[in-house]
Formats: C-alpha cells, sequence, structure tokens
C-alpha cells in the first residue's frame, strides 16, 4: 500500500460541539432526520462504553473526507448519522481516532472476504457490534451473520436496523459473563461438516479487566470450531488509564482497562490459539511512522493501535 500522511491540520472545534459527550449527543440536526428517530439516540441513555459506539460510527460516516484512500463506503452509517441528527463533529476533530477506525475497517472486511471465499457458507459474528454494519461488506448470498451487544445497544440498534435478511439475526451478549458463546448459539466442536466462524471484536475489550479479556479468548478457543478467526483490535498497555487524554474517548468517560505489553500475552489463555497474522495502524504513516514503532517497541510492548488475527485448531493463516 502506498502510504499517505494523514492531514496535519485538525479543524476547530464548532461552537456549538459540547465539550462532554455523556450520554451521547444529539445535535440539531433532526431537521434532516425523520422526527421520530433522534429520539431513540436520547431515550436510549446509553452509559459510558456503550455511547463509544458514535465514534466508530462517525468515522465511517464521515471520516474518508479526511482520508479518501481509506474511504470504506459505509451507506449504513451514513445514513444512520443523517437520520439520528447526532451531532458527530466532536469525534471527527479526533483525526488519528478516525484514522484507525477506517484503517481497521478496511482490514477486517479484507480478512472477512478472504474467510468466507474459503468457507461461503459459514457463519460471522460481530461481537460488541454497537451500530456497525459488516454484512454489507461479507454477504456472499449464502453464508449467515449476527450481531450481538449489550442489550441497551441492541434495543437501540434493532428499531434502526431491524434484522431484514434471513441470514442475519441479532442478540444481546454481555462478553463479562461466561457461557456467552453457548448462549449465542454458536456452533461448537470440530465434528464433520461444523463450519469455521469468523468473529469481528472491535473496539471493544479494551474497556475489559484483563481477565475478562483473557476469559474472552479462552472461551473462544475452548468452543470455536478448527479454522475459526476472531479478529480483535489491540493498543498497548501504555494507554491503560489514559482515556481521559483521548480525544474522543474522553468525553464519553470510558476508560481504558486492557492493553496488551507482549504479543505472546495473545495466545496465552489457551493453547488452541493461535496468532495468525498482527497489523499496526503505523504502516499508515509510511516509513516514519514504521520506524518510530520499532525504536518505541520495547517500551510500547505492542502496537500503539493494531489489529490482530486469532486461529484455533489448525494454525494455517
Ligand atoms: C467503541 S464501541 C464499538 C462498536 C462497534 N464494534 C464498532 O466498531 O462500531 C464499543 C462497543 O462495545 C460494547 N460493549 C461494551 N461492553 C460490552 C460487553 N460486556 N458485552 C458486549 N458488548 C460490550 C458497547 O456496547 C459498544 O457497542
Amino acid at each position: 500500500m502506498q502510504p499517505h500522511p494523514p492531514p496535519t491540520r485538525r479543524r476547530a472545534r464548532t461552537p456549538a460541539a459540547p465539550a462532554r459527550r455523556k450520554p451521547v449527543d444529539v445535535g440539531d440536526g433532526a431537521a434532516a432526520s425523520d422526527s421520530a428517530t433522534p429520539c431513540l439516540l436520547q431515550r436510549a441513555h446509553l452509559q459510558a462504553v456503550p455511547s463509544t459506539l458514535m465514534i466508530p460510527l462517525a468515522a465511517r460516516a464521515r471520516g474518508s473526507r479526511y482520508f479518501p484512500w481509506l474511504a470504506c463506503d459505509d451507506a449504513v452509517a451514513t445514513s444512520l448519522v443523517d437520520r439520528l441528527g447526532a451531532d458527530v463533529e466532536s469525534c471527527l476533530d479526533d483525526l488519528p481516532t478516525v484514522l484507525n477506525v477506517l484503517w481497521r475497517t478496511r482490514a477486517i472486511k479484507d480478512a472477512g472476504r478472504s474467510f468466507f471465499l474459503a468457507h461461503p457458507q459459514a457463519r460471522g459474528v460481530n461481537l460488541g457490534c454497537g451500530l456497525s454494519h459488516h454484512f454489507q461488506w461479507l454477504d456472499t448470498g449464502a453464508n449467515q451473520w449476527l450481531d450481538a451487544d449489550l442489550p441497551e445497544v441492541m434495543d437501540l440498534r434493532g428499531q434502526l436496523l431491524p434484522v431484514r435478511c434471513p441470514r442475519t439475526r441479532q442478540a444481546t451478549v454481555d462478553l463479562t459473563q461466561p457461557g456467552w458463546w453457548q448462549r449465542l448459539g454458536l456452533p461448537q466442536g470440530d465434528g464433520a461438516g461444523v463450519q469455521p466462524v469468523f468473529i469481528v471484536c472491535e473496539g471493544v475489550l479494551m474497556y475489559f479487566q484483563p481477565a475478562q479479556v483473557q476469559a474472552v479468548l479462552r472461551e473462544f478457543a475452548q468452543c470455536a470450531p478448527a479454522g475459526s478467526r476472531l479478529v480483535l483490535d489491540v493498543m498497548t498497555y501504555r494507554a491503560v488509564g489514559h482515556a481521559a487524554q483521548h480525544a474522543s474517548v474522553g468525553p464519553t468517560g470510558a476508560e481504558f482497562h486492557w492493553g496488551v505489553g507482549n504479543m505472546d500475552e495473545l495466545t496465552a489463555a489457551h493453547p488452541r490459539l493461535a496468532l495468525l497474522r498482527q497489523q499496526s495502524v503505523s504502516e499508515c504513516y509510511g516509513w516514519p511512522g514504521v520506524v518510530l514503532e520499532a525504536l518505541w517497541w520495547p517500551w510500547l510492548g505492542a502496537p500503539l493501535y493494531g489489529l490482530v488475527t486469532l486461529g484455533v485448531g489448525d494454525g494455517s493463516p
């Protein structure tokens, strides 16, 4: 990929943009929406971590104006932001995060496409889905998809994005409660004819305690059929406890509790886990980004922000 540096000039925060977004802001853009939809967001009363779903939604809807080479053409996000009339300008002021989201969206899209090319009838799952919609890009015409998140988020999602395709499903899940794999009705075991599962978990696990993340990884490793994939985003443990300094997460009141100090930690939860791929957003900053990250690696222990693909059972990429 030809690296492109992100724009260096940031837009000033608009006077109308409030300093804090807790719960999620709803701006005055209701004129462009149907009158009931903006109220949905207000009525959802999202708590700190669930309210962070607006950050990636804003980036996918509007971020391509800053990073056109990473445009993800997310028609669903664009329509949702318009319908909700939400003030997403403050999210868009945080350009590094907009870049992170667009970069990871493209990487997840690529990972999903290659998985479903090999397994066109398999199932995809988005854990902590928020209002994201990967099935718009990954529908093979024969695969299945499950979007799952906390009840308050799925309630909002159900009203905004009702299930229309018989191969898709929505479910509530609390990933901090063991047994989620079975409760979601996901396939288990390695018997003949059991299809592997493609799982996305983006922008979620950094808000969990380290022991909770290990438990999620262990449950995936214990339950997932051979050949399954789990794509998740990671950041360095040096960011833990510093969400207040993060331009778009800080105002939500959410905190980062989990980060990676050594990439081996990702497979330590279970012997069945294999680290199949690791990617860093530093590639978007060209060689200066890659060199700087290499120099800082002994202190960071992991990418400042990156994506990993974990596999179970077969060890193949
Ligand atoms: C930053 S948002 C990311 C949303 C979505 N993955 C995306 O990229 O657009 C974080 C999401 O994690 C979800 N989440 C937080 N804790 C959770 C839990 N214990 N179980 C399931 N989802 C959770 C939140 O509700 C929220 O939708």
